[in-house]
This record gives C-alpha cells, sequence and structure tokens, in this order.
C-alpha cells in the first residue's frame, strides 16, 4: 500500500508558525502525525488534507462529529437558519425548541443554559453547585479531563502512576505553566473507581466539598467504564452529604444514545454538561440540572452569560443533529461496528504476538499495548507502551486512517461496514509492521 505524503502540510505549517503560536489553535493539534495537518474537506467517514490524502476518520474531530463530516441534514439547517441572522443579543424560537427537545430526552436536565463549549459549562455548573452549598470545593478524579481552565488543568498529566503517590492523597501535577497557586485549593483529587478510598477522602473532607464531577465513562485516559456500583455510590454519597453530583457529559452525551450516559447507567446526576456530539461541530454546550440546583441561574443569583451563546448556527446544528439520531437511531449500528473493530484488533495483535488492551463500551473505545489484561485507572494508563502506541497511530495514518492519538476511536453514524472491514484490515498489516 502507498504511504501518505505530507509536503503541502509541512510547509503550510512553517508558514503558519510565523504568524500562529505553534502554528495551531488548539495544542492537541500539534500532535498529529507527523505534524499538525492542513485539511481540505470532509465528507461523510472521510476527510481530505491539502496533499491529496484521504482519510478513514476515527478522530471525528476530537467526537463530535457523531453524523461525520458535513452531514446534509445540519448543513442546511445551519444555512436556511442564518440566512435569518447570526445572533441577537436576545432570544430566538429555536433555542426554546432546542431545550425541549433536551429536556424531553433528558429527564435531569428541568433547566438549561446553552454555552459554546464543555470547558465554560463545567465551570457553570461548578459555580452553582458552591453558590447552593456554601462549601469552596469540588472532588474531582485522578485522569479526567474537564477542559483547560486553571483549576481543571490538574491531575490529568504525571510522569509515571508511581509519583502520583499515595492513593487518599493523590499529587497534582499541573498541566500547564501560569496556573495561579489559590486553583490549588479548590479541589481535591481521588482516585476513580475506588468506592473505598473515595469514601475515606469524603469523610476527612465532606464539609469543604461542594460538589464531585465525573466523566461517567472515563475517556481522557484509556476508555473505562464506571466499576459496578461506583455511579450508584457517587450518587449516595452525594445525598448524604449534599453535595451535587456532576456528570461531565461532555464526551458521553448523544453517544451513549439519546439519553446520554445517564439513561445508560440508570443514575440521575444533579447538574450534567453536554458539549462535543450535540453540535456537530457547531460551538455550542449545555449545562443543565435539577431545578433544586439550576433555580440560582434562574433567580440571578448564580450569573451565567456569554455574548455567543445560543447563535442561530449553534441552535440550528443541534437541533438538526439530534432531529436525525432520533429518526435514524444509528446508536445500535454504532456499538455494533465499535465491538467488531475492537475483536477486529485483539484477534490482529494477538496473531502478532502483541500484548494489546481493547476496551470501551463501543461508540468510543480505546487501545493500548500492555501487558494487563484491563486498564482500570488513570495510574494503569501511565504504565502502557506509548512509544509502540505512537508507531502504530503513525502507521494507521500513513496508511490512510486517522485516529486519536492516545488511542481512542470514535465511531460515527456515517461509518459503513465495509469502512470497518478497512480498519480492522489496516490495523492488521501496521501491527505486523511495529
Ligand atoms: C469530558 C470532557 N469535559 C470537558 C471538555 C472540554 O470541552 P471543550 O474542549 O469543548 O472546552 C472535554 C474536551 O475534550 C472533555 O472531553
Amino acid at each position: 500500500m502507498e504511504k501518505n505524503k505530507y509536503t503541502q502540510s509541512a510547509n503550510l505549517l512553517e508558514r503558519a508558525k510565523k504568524v500562529m503560536a505553534g502554528g495551531v489553535s488548539s495544542e492537541f493539534r500539534k500532535y498529529n502525525h507527523p505534524h499538525a495537518i492542513f485539511y481540505t474537506h470532509g465528507e461523510g467517514s472521510r476527510v481530505y488534507d491539502v496533499d491529496g490524502n484521504a482519510y478513514l476518520d476515527f478522530t471525528l474531530s476530537q467526537g463530535p462529529l457523531i453524523l461525520g463530516h458535513s452531514h446534509p441534514h445540519v448543513l442546511k439547517s445551519v444555512n436556511e437558519y442564518s440566512q435569518q441572522g447570526q445572533l441577537f443579543a436576545g432570544q430566538h424560537i429555536k433555542e426554546i425548541e432546542l431545550a425541549e427537545t433536551i429536556n424531553r430526552l433528558i429527564p435531569s436536565a428541568e433547566l438549561m443554559r446553552f454555552c459554546l463549549d464543555g470547558s465554560e459549562a463545567v465551570q457553570t455548573a461548578l459555580r452553582v453547585a458552591r453558590a447552593k452549598t456554601g462549601r469552596k470545593k469540588f472532588l474531582r478524579f485522578e485522569g479526567h479531563y474537564h477542559g483547560w481552565l486553571d483549576n481543571m488543568c490538574w491531575g490529568i498529566s504525571a510522569p509515571s502512576a508511581a509519583a502520583l503517590g499515595s492513593r487518599e492523597q493523590p499529587e497534582a501535577f499541573p498541566w500547564t505553566e501560569g496556573l495561579p497557586d489559590r486553583v490549588r485549593d479548590e479541589f481535591i483529587i481521588a482516585p476513580w473507581n475506588d468506592l473505598d478510598t473515595l469514601k475515606k477522602i469524603i469523610a476527612a473532607h465532606h464539609n469543604e466539598i461542594a460538589a464531585i464531577i465525573t466523566e461517567p465513562v472515563m475517556c481522557n485516559n484509556g476508555c473505562i467504564m464506571p466499576a459496578e456500583g461506583f455511579l450508584p455510590g457517587l450518587r449516595e454519597i452525594c445525598d448524604q452529604y449534599g453535595m451535587a453530583l456532576i456528570f461531565d457529559e461532555v464526551i458521553t452525551g448523544f453517544r451513549l444514545g439519546l439519553g446520554g450516559a445517564q439513561q445508560y447507567f440508570n443514575i440521575s446526576p444533579d447538574l450534567s454538561i453536554f458539549a462535543k456530539a450535540i453540535g456537530s461541530g457547531y460551538p455550542i454546550s449545555v449545562v443543565a440540572g435539577k431545578k433544586t440546583w439550576m433555580h440560582l441561574i434562574e433567580e440571578a443569583k448564580v450569573i451565567h452569560a456569554g455574548t455567543m451563546n445560543a447563535g442561530n448556527p449553534t441552535v440550528a446544528a443541534a437541533l438538526a443533529t439530534i432531529d436525525v439520531l432520533e429518526k435514524e437511531n444509528p446508536y445500535p449500528g454504532m456499538f455494533q461496528y465499535g465491538k467488531k473493530i475492537m475483536e477486529g484488533l485483539r484477534e490482529a495483535a494477538a496473531r502478532c504476538g502483541h500484548s494489546l488492551v481493547v476496551q470501551g463500551p463501543g461508540p468510543m473505545f480505546h487501545m493500548a499495548f500492555t501487558n494487563k489484561t484491563e486498564i482500570k485507572d488513570y495510574r494503569d494508563t501511565l504504565d502502557t507502551d506509548r512509544v509502540k502506541l505512537g508507531k502504530f497511530v503513525a502507521g494507521m495514518h500513513d496508511r490512510g486512517i486517522r485516529i486519536i492519538g492516545r488511542g481512542l476511536w470514535y465511531i460515527s453514524a456515517a461509518h459503513t461496514a465495509e469502512d470497518i472491514d478497512h480498519a480492522v484490515d489496516t490495523a492488521a498489516e501496521v501491527f505486523s509492521n511495529i
């Protein structure tokens, strides 16, 4: 198979670097293979770059493109509704339609506000929780990602599992320079999927904790399902101590089903955040929750604002996306295709003697080269062979298949049975070359 070349992208990157910091608009985009790539267009399950390479895309732009690239119904709705205006510094009727739709699909979303991205919606939920409880801190879990803002840039990068220290008092490594010292007092970190350790931490700190925030499936380091009883355990702890249970459904929302992870696992959080898949690539996010918490925003005791919130194109995109998801119900197919690739990867890796763990629910899943039989938490992900993973991701990319560098795959409604077979065949070839 002829391998991809990247000359035009390399040239454009040099030009971009002269005026754009690092040549990119988000840090993660630097870490493509072999460097940041410039794309020309995307359609369905494929995306194309300036060198004329076509990629079967399993990154889905880090998750949002649940319907694939350039879905015609989404584009048509965005285009038509944008003819009426972009932003009014006021309300428009489709906002209500969108909120009513979300409220119908997700019972805990009794009241909501629209924002632009996951990071700021997370901060809104935390503000509500602090205001309601009068407590200052939130509890978060090792390896979970809740955006790039100051109080969340911790616990997501560590040199090794050993460096994290004790499970009761994990070391919190900052992800970046420039963080104010004061934000270190805003949070407590706990290992995920470990209810016994969590209970000890909560016993010592519950008077300070306003909320527990969690990804219901840990997708940003590995792809780890909640252990049996873990999410119900969080619900109980939050009820017992009057804390908000916040589900960060930026990835799981509209990906595990129309009702998100809360429907999938049948747990009702107090507050939730949706982003990514709801907007098919347009900047819209939702902070939603029960009236007993969200009334603070309703009464303007907690302020939420934003010039750009809920503009016509983004609301139209979200309504159109949900419309297609409801009418076509691609979820059984996404689960099935995901499981088929996962199985195919396991078999192909085993044939070549690679120790590989592939895990996740299907619509998203993760692969890691490790001698372990399962990745149970963040600490396990730090001990995997990331050099080998880098070689695999590069080998796939050179052969026209794009997956996220940390080993995560996203399935969309646009992927076909042929796409899945092609991905597995290509992976088999790459396994035999690394
Ligand atoms: C679980 C989770 N929460 C929050 C965020 C931040 O969302 P955004 O990048 O839209 O600010 C992300 C982004 O990847 C995420 O995966």
